[in-house]
């Protein structure tokens, strides 16, 4: 261990750079750079198939992705979400026409409360965008019930979710769509990268075409207001390699997940999110202290050493009044205010894991 070289939130899980070029070798002999070439066809298939799943579609960012969704189930109107999230859960909404209404998350689990969402029901809500908060399942069984209820679309933000199982299937098998991501940071990255799941053969097929700038499938005619969201040959190569290595990842990131809990766990002044079931990927260590103060005290120290962990989600997202009026979500902003992402990747030493707590511990003392 290098006491001064810096300790970032996360970096990103990569092959050898061998299994990047084999990839490549085959995109630089075809010279199909992009066009839903056989590299991306592969990644598309491979990762649907690692899921237990069968419609994929594949595009440039988990963002995109959710944008992609809405506009293929042609939402119009309000779309309820969580404040607590990265703002892209947010603009996708907005850049598609449709009006983010927030509902507060559970203190608990960190995902967005139910009941909440059945109180900002009005008659211009047309779907929900449930975010499952660092790979942590929602409440899938009470967010169906209240849009069959009221005949809504559901698209769930798993951007956080790769590789989670609920009830014996993939994440990504519920919803009308489950969009994530593939990017840098992600389980599995293809630098950027996003993908939309769903169970519907009709839907996705949509999704393929707005992807290609809305042509039909025998490329002859524009059948969908469509645009070019298409991953390159490239980045699919290194997400295939990735994918290789997923399992690896998924394990390690428990495991040192499991490792900071247990060096930080009896401590008044702290407690983490609480996970429904195993329905989790571990893929972050938010830890959220009593104390906006206190979480201001431990970044300095940490910083101090080199260690830079994260404000994550910060500041909860309807506080952002240039773009959304701000209406009170007492929840999420005290979350916000006192909740710090802890460095957690493949090639973080374990040392340094505790090292890490070390330095909490000392300064909680
Ligand atoms: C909850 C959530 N939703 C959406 C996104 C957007 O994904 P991307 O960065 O691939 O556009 C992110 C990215 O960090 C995210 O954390």
């Amino acid at each position: 261990m290098n006491m001064s070289q810096n300790i970032y939130v996360t970096m990103p899980t990569l092959a050898p750079l061998e299994d990047v070029n084999e990839y490549l070798k085959q995109v630089w002999e075809s010279g199909l750079m992009t066009h839903n070439g056989p590299i991306l066809r592969k990644f598309e298939h491979d990762v649907a198939e690692w899921h237990g799943m069968q419609h994929h579609t594949v595009v440039v960012n988990g963002t995109i992705a959710l944008q992609l969704a809405i506009r293929a189930l042609g939402l119009k109107g309000e779309i309820i979400t969580s404040p607590f999230s990265f703002i892209a859960t947010t603009s996708a909404i907005m850049y598609e026409g449709c009006t983010p209404v927030y509902a507060d998350i559970d203190l608990e689990t960190l995902d967005i409360n139910p009941a909440k969402i059945e109180a900002a029901i009005t008659d211009k809500t047309v779907a929900i965008i449930p975010v499952h908060v660092f790979g942590n399942t929602c409440d899938i069984e009470a967010i169906e019930e209240i849009a069959k209820k009221h005949n809504l679309k559901v698209i769930y933000d798993a951007c956080h979710s790769v590789g989670v199982q609920y009830k014996g299937k993939s994440v990504f098998a519920y919803g009308d769509v489950s969009c994530t991501s593939y990017h840098a940071t992600k389980m599995l990255n293809s630098g950027e990268g996003g993908g939309c799941y769903t169970n519907d053969a009709d839907l996705d097929a949509k999704m393929k075409r707005i992807r290609f700038f809305g042509f039909s499938e025998d490329k002859t005619n524009i059948v969908e207001e469509g645009s070019n969201l298409k991953m390159t040959e490239v980045h699919a190569s290194v997400g295939l390699a990735n994918l290789k290595y997923l399992q690896a990842a998924l394990d390690d990131r428990k495991e040192k997940y499991m490792l900071y809990k247990q060096l930080l766990s009896d401590n008044p002044s702290l407690r983490f999110q609480r996970i429904n079931g195993n329905s989790c990927n571990y893929s972050y260590f938010p830890v959220i202290f009593d104390l906006e103060e206190t979480l201001l005290k431990v970044d300095a120290a940490l910083q101090a050493e080199h260690v830079f962990a994260r404000r994550y989600f910060y500041p909860s997202l309807n506080t952002f009044r240039d773009i959304v009026p701000y209406i009170e979500m007492p929840v999420s902003e005290d979350i916000a205010s006192r909740i710090l992402c802890l460095p957690l990747y493949y090639t973080l030493p374990k040392e340094d894991v505790e090292r890490i707590t070390n330095i909490i511990l000392k300064i909680l003392r």
